[in-house]
């Protein structure tokens, strides 16, 4: 070092004005690459906490076989969800709902007809749900029109009582109404947006799900379009009706029609006359007196005994919606999170984690 000086200070001496350059010059490139390097540091230290970008990317969040499959075949039947409140901001268990439907039927049209949506508005709500399940290419958002719906069904009839509105259970009956309508008039998959799925239901045809002892359960249709049995359904709804009663136009009159249709006294695992009984395990392996157990830690084994003869789990959201779920976790409803909607379970961990963050 000192030689290197001291050469230098020879230097100068001998070729000022030169020297005086060129002393310049080394100057101003140290201080351009310093302010470059600095700068390029920086943007890259805060490029973790741009969410937004990372969020909209879909790669992000739909494995490229998936996004190249390129959307639903018109063959096979489509899969149906309804919102029938005016909610339009979907929870972490709705969007896993429509993804893991997404995943299994990547042949089918996922379509989530939604209340809230507005008709003449053709751009969805800005909601993190909405730009993840636009990713799926077989996933369709659109506004529920019912009166277009029950139009052509003895539900029109009945939608236009001005006082229904007023009934205590006036959502969950108008749901129960959507889904016969949408298996009569164009057949299908109807699931309730709290089911994860594990399988692909399409060669599960004109079923539907045993919930627990002599109960059917509406929260998994499949039927083919205009089917007898659907028919039915629809003449009891409105011969029969009762909004004031829990279940009434729902299991209540799901398990009535059934047991006319087989002529049998209780209901069990059966087929009769093309109409299929599906044992629990199918859709509700969870029964839901034992809705707490989605909460509590299960090794691999337990998770594959349980769930072998499944396709579908519902997670009986009205009993289980006020619950924390604890991610990451062994907790089953976790592993079904993680395992089958991994897109919306990536989110939910990137929230608790935010959350965890600004807790600290
Ligand atoms: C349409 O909906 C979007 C999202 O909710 C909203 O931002 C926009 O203002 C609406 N446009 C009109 C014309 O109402
Ligand atoms: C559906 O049924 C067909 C024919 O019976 C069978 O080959 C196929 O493996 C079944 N698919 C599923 C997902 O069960
Ligand atoms: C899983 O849990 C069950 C019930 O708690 C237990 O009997 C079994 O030994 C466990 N299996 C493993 C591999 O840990």
């Amino acid at each position: 070092m000192p030689s290197f000086l001291l050469k230098l200070t020879r230097v100068v001496l001998s070729h000022k004005l030169w020297a005086v350059f060129f002393l310049i010059f080394v100057f101003i490139s140290f201080t351009y690459h310093k302010l470059y390097w600095g700068i390029w540091e920086d943007s890259e230290n805060r490029f973790p906490t741009h969410g937004l970008s990372a969020e909209s990317s879909c790669a992000h969040y739909v494995p490229s076989p998936l996004s190249t499959v390129g959307g639903p075949s018109p063959s096979a039947g489509n899969v149906f969800f309804v919102e029938t409140s005016q909610q339009t901001a979907p929870s972490y268990l709705f969007s896993c709902s429509v993804e893991s439907a997404a995943r299994t039927h990547p042949a089918s049209r996922v379509v989530v007809l939604m209340r809230g949506l507005d008709k003449k508005n053709t751009s969805l709500p800005k909601h993190w749900a909405f730009s993840l399940l636009s990713c799926f290419p077989n996933v369709e958002i659109r506004p529920l029109d019912l009166t277009e719906l029950f139009s052509g069904t003895p539900l029109a009839q009945w939608y236009l009582q001005p006082q229904r509105h007023l009934e205590p259970h006036f959502f969950p009956v108008l749901s129960d109404a959507c889904r016969i309508v949408l298996m009569w008039k164009f057949g299908g998959i109807y699931l309730d947006t709290d089911f994860i799925v594990l399988k692909n239901l399409q060669n599960l045809t004109n079923a539907l799900g045993i919930q627990d002892h002599d109960v059917l359960n509406g929260a998994f249709l499949s039927f083919k379009p205009k089917h007898k049995f659907m028919e039915l359904c629809i003449q009891d709804f409105v011969e029969d009706y009762n909004g004031w009663i829990w279940g009434h136009q729902g299991p209540e009159l799901l398990s009535r029609v059934f047991k006319k249709w087989c002529s049998i006294r209780t209901i069990r695992s059966m087929s009769c006359q093309g109409v299929n009984a599906l044992p629990p395990e199918a859709v509700y392996p969870v029964p839901w007196q034992d809705w707490k157990k989605l909460f509590e830690a299960v090794n691999a084994s337990e998770f594959h005994k349980l769930l072998k003869n499944t396709y579908a789990v519902h997670i009986w959201n009205k009993l289980s919606h006020g619950t924390k779920l604890e991610i990451p976790s062994q907790a089953l409803l976790a592993q079904l999170y993680s395992q089958f909607c991994p897109a919306t379970y990536a989110k939910m961990k990137q929230d608790s984690e935010q959350l965890s963050r600004r807790a600290v």
